[in-house]
């Protein structure tokens, strides 16, 4: 059975200006144990999909659809009875860690209460159980370091201490949304690798989030690409980087860094701007910057639409 299962999320934002139209018409699913990657430019909805799920969602902001976890509907829960089921059997990791971080409280009792409150262990367990968890992560000194508080670790190290922290009842879905701070590329990588071999050692869906391409290469077993709060192309890690199926998919693949002849570091990027998602256009959404724009693109939406293998994408074009 799917673990979750998303089915016609839509999500809008009310403001002075109007309506923002941040996620439309997204379906997906992740299936147990599996890590699923989130590709999309800055604004493409992805962190939106998950507050949705996750019942996070800003107090302008309203979600509709049908979400199934475990195959229970978890979009219209009452905020008590989610809580029983966020943090617990599905965990998110911010974008930014001092969102779930208590900065006056050190990380020994912000991890403890968790495991005393839903696991109904002792303060000395919870605290021995916390400590195992720090060393999960790769930090070193766990049992030194437990007492301190989120400041007096360095950015690479908050970010572990939120993971173990989002580990600690040992979720069936772990949800990273990437660090926008400036967490250095390696640093990144380390610790999206550290979760994709915890995913596989405790049988825990993980979805990476990023708008980087090549962080996700090794690791994720799907990508789903996102371009203006839709979902543009569905398919495995391995088809989107040799045989990727919309514009889109392959302009996001041209703009990874790489090395060009002289050994200097090219950057080429998609020409043009992100749609805007208050008056997003009747036709594609990518269609001004697509170079292989035609008539039917600016007249119809291209439907996200299955072909061979089981892969789908939303594009006019048969073949790129
Ligand atoms: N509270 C809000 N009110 C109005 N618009 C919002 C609100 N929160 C988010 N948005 C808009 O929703 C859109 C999607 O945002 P989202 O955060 O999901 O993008 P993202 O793909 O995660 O981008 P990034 O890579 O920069 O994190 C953006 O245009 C954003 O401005
Ligand atoms: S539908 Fe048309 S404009 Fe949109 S990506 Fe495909 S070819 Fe380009
Ligand atoms: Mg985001």
């Amino acid at each position: 059975m799917m673990l979750l299962d998303v089915q016609n999320l839509t999500t809008r934002f009310y403001t002075h200006d109007g309506e923002v139209c941040a996620v439309n018409d997204v379906s997906f699913s992740v299936e147990a144990g599996e890590c699923l990657g989130i590709v999309g430019e800055s604004g493409s909805g992805k962190t939106q999909v998950f507050m949705s799920i996750m019942g996070l969602l800003a107090k302008n902001g309203k979600a509709e659809g049908k979400v199934y976890f475990d195959g229970t509907q978890i979009l219209d829960l009452k905020a008590a009875d989610l809580n029983t089921l966020r943090g617990v059997e599905f965990s998110m990791i911010f974008q930014d860690p001092m969102t779930s971080l208590n900065p006056y409280l050190k990380v020994s009792r912000q991890m403890t209460e968790v495991l005393m409150e839903h696991r109904g262990m002792s303060e000395e367990d919870a605290t021995a159980a916390s400590v195992r968890m720090l060393d999960l992560v790769g930090i070193p000194e766990s049992r030194k370091r437990i007492t301190m508080y989120p400041h007096e670790f360095s950015g690479g190290m908050r970010q572990r201490v939120m993971i173990a922290m989002a580990l600690l009842c040992e979720p069936k879905l772990l949800i990273a949304d990437e660090p926008t701070t400036a967490l250095d590329v390696t640093v990144q990588a380390q610790i999206l690798e550290l979760l994709a071999k915890l995913g596989k050692e405790l049988n825990m869906a993980t979805v990476m989030i990023t708008h980087d391409l090549g962080v996700i290469a090794g690791l994720s077993d799907r990508v789903l690409v996102m371009y203006g709060g839709r979902i543009v192309e569905q398919a495995s890690v391995h088809e989107i980087f040799n045989d990727p199926q919309h514009p889109y998919t392959r302009g996001l693949l041209d703009s990874m860094p790489r090395l060009d002849d002289e050994g200097a570091e090219a950057l080429h990027t998609i020409a043009g701007q992100p749609p805007n998602l208050q008056d997003l256009p009747g036709g594609c959404s990518f269609a001004p910057r697509c170079e292989h724009v035609m008539a039917i693109c600016q007249a119809e939406r291209p439907e996200l639409k299955e072909s061979a293998g089981g892969r789908k994408k939303a594009c006019h074009l048969e073949k790129l």
